[in-house]
Formats: structure tokens, sequence, C-alpha cells
């Protein structure tokens, strides 16, 4: 890092990413503000003393405020709308905060010249593949408006790069896992699990549970953030473990760590859901000098410590 410490600005800071996120980059020494509406994070993720605006994305001349206040070298954007399912009931939201106040963020980075932008993407952008694990290079085809208003802010993003000289870099991120996941609506299946395991539930699996997943424990995530702040070049890369577990899989190592046994209750497979996801992380591991550290075991055990440390 430069001598002086580097200001980043993370949109979306008080959620499940965004908060891990802010807690390594003050360990690092980057000074840190944070843009959330708290619609699904909370003010209590984050630290007390943090330079926090509670202000929605979409609202342009609040962003420019801060933006001004703030003038930040980086900027980190994971506000969002991030669900699948509302993306489809309610596209013109789903457009309005994952494309319109991404292109906000844009103005103002431009304007406040921001050196470098990190976005957060999803696998939900390649939507089905016939070829497993997918790669960067392979085509765009997502099954949803959330999938789309990803892509189209990838391409917002690398269009102002292009025309601005805005240096960035596109996380795609697999499933992500960690302490901090919201375990209620349409929630991470490991989030869901643990507090069905935790709560002495039975676990719901949709469909036979033979669908597999590439999950990545939020702690890599965060390194792959830090490491594209930390890095020149601009690119996407696909964030993930590189690898597939079936959800029966998931739930029998949850019953191992948690050291619980649970009943298994059968829904029906849910409509359009993918059986298989995978992303390639080569380009990852050659180009941004990260690689995931945690494999799934690992990363439950240090999930499960971390949320029995907050409530000791
Ligand atoms: N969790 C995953 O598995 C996963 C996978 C792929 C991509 N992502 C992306 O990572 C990012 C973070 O996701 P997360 O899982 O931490 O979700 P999250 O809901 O915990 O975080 C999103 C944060 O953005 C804030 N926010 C939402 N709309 C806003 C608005 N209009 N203005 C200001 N703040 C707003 C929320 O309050 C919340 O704190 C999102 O962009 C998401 O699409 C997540």
């Amino acid at each position: 890092m430069d001598k002086r410490a580097k200001k980043v600005l993370v949109t979306g800071g008080a959620g499940f990413i965004g908060s891990h996120i802010v807690d390594e980059l003050l360990k690092k020494n980057y000074e840190v503000a944070v843009i959330d509406n708290l619609s699904t994070g909370k003010r209590a993720h984050l630290p007390d003393d943090i330079s926090f605006h509670q202000i929605d994305i979409i609202d342009i001349d609040h962003v420019e405020n801060v933006f001004s206040k703030e003038q930040p070298d980086i900027l980190i954007h994971l506000a969002a709308q991030i669900s699948v399912t509302d993306s489809i009931k309610a596209p013109y939201n789903d457009g309005n905060i994952n494309i319109l106040a991404t292109i906000n963020l844009l103005e103002c980075s431009k304007k406040y010249r921001v050196n470098k932008i990190v976005f957060a993407s999803s696998a939900a952008v390649y939507g089905y593949s016939e070829s497993l694990p997918i790669l960067e290079s392979a085509a765009l085809n997502p099954l949803s408006f959330y999938g789309l208003s990803k892509m189209c802010a990838e391409e917002y993003i690398r269009l102002y790069s292009e025309l601005y000289s805005l240096s960035y870099t596109i996380l795609r991120f697999s499933n992500v896992y960690g302490e901090r996941q919201n375990s209620q609506g349409e929630a991470g299946v490991i989030s869901i699990f643990i507090n069905q395991a935790l709560n002495k539930e039975p676990a719901t699996i949709f469909g036979d549970g033979k669908q597999t997943r590439d999950f990545i424990y939020v702690k890599d995530v965060v390194a792959a953030n830090v490491a594209a702040i930390e890095n020149s070049l601009s690119g996407t890369f696909n964030i993930s473990s590189n690898s597939r577990t079936a959800v029966n899989e998931v739930l029998s190592t949850i019953e191992m760590v948690t050291n619980t046994e649970m009943r298994r209750v059968k829904q029906p497979a849910r409509k359009g859901e993918i059986l298989n996801s995978q992303l390639s992380n080569k380009k990852a591991l050659l180009l941004l000098n990260w690689k995931p550290k945690y494999t799934l075991v690992k990363g439950l055990k240090e999930m499960l410590k971390n949320e029995n440390n907050r409530k000791a």
C-alpha cells in the first residue's frame, strides 16, 4: 500500500460480504467509508466509529455528496438487489438498483477521479452452461433479471473504463457462505442448514439433493477483493472454489461439524433451478495473486467458531 492510507468507499458495506471486507480493510489500515441503506444489511455489523452513510445508491444527489465528502481512491461496489426471485417479480426495482444506481456510482467515480472500481458480480451472469467448470470467456446467458442486471452493470463498467480510463476488477462470485449471512428468505443453503441444525429443526431439501454448487467461504472472497484493489490490472475474474459439492453432501458435512443428526424433509425441486454449477478459478489464480484457502470443512468450522465466539 502507498504511504498515505488509501481511502476505500464500500457500497453495501453493512451487508454479509461487505462487512467482512470492511473488517479486513480496517485491519490493513485502509481508510474506509460505507454507503448502505440497511435494507438487508445491519449497522451492528460495522464498528461504531466508521464513516457511515445511510443512503440509497439510487439517490444520485446523496451519492454525490458522499463522493464529494469522502474523495475515495477506490470504490468497492456490493450494494445490490440480490434476490433472483424478486428480480423476476419486480424487474424495475432490480434494474433501478443493479443497473441505474451502478451508473450513479460510475458517474461519481468519473467526476471524483476514483482510481479503481471493484464490482461484485455473480455466477448468475452465465445462466445454464453445458460444460463445467465455466470459464470467464463463456457465453453469458442469464436466466433471471438479477443475472441480466449484473451482466448490464458489468458492461457499463467496462465501457466507462474504456471511455474514461477507469481501472476496474469485476469479480464473479460463486455461492458465498459464512457468518453474518442472512438465513431468511432466499438465503444461501449453508446458512439455512446451519440455522436449522442449531434450532434442532429438520433440513429442507428441494428435489433429490444431488444438485451441486461451488461454495466459497466469505474470507476467501474478502481476500479476492483485497487482491483486486492491490492489483493494477483491469479484468473479470471468477471467484470460486472450482469444485462441486452436492446439497446432500453439504448437509452431512454440517451434521459432522455441528455434531448433530438432522431429519430430512423433501420438497419438490424448484422450477428453473440449475442442476450443477462450478466456476473455474484458474484465471484469478494466475493473474490476481489469489488462491482460496478454505475447504468446505475448514470454512464451516471457522464459521461456527466465530459465531460461537460472538455469542459467548
Ligand atoms: N452471497 C452470495 O452468494 C453472492 C454471490 C454472488 C454475488 N453476490 C453479490 O455480492 C454482493 C453482496 O451480497 P451479500 O450476499 O453480502 O448480500 P447482502 O444483502 O448482505 O448485502 C447487500 C448490501 O447492500 C445494501 N443495499 C441493498 N440495496 C441498496 C441500495 N439501494 N442502496 C444502498 N445500499 C443497498 C443492503 O442493505 C446490504 O447491506 C451483492 O452485489 C451480490 O449480488 C453475492
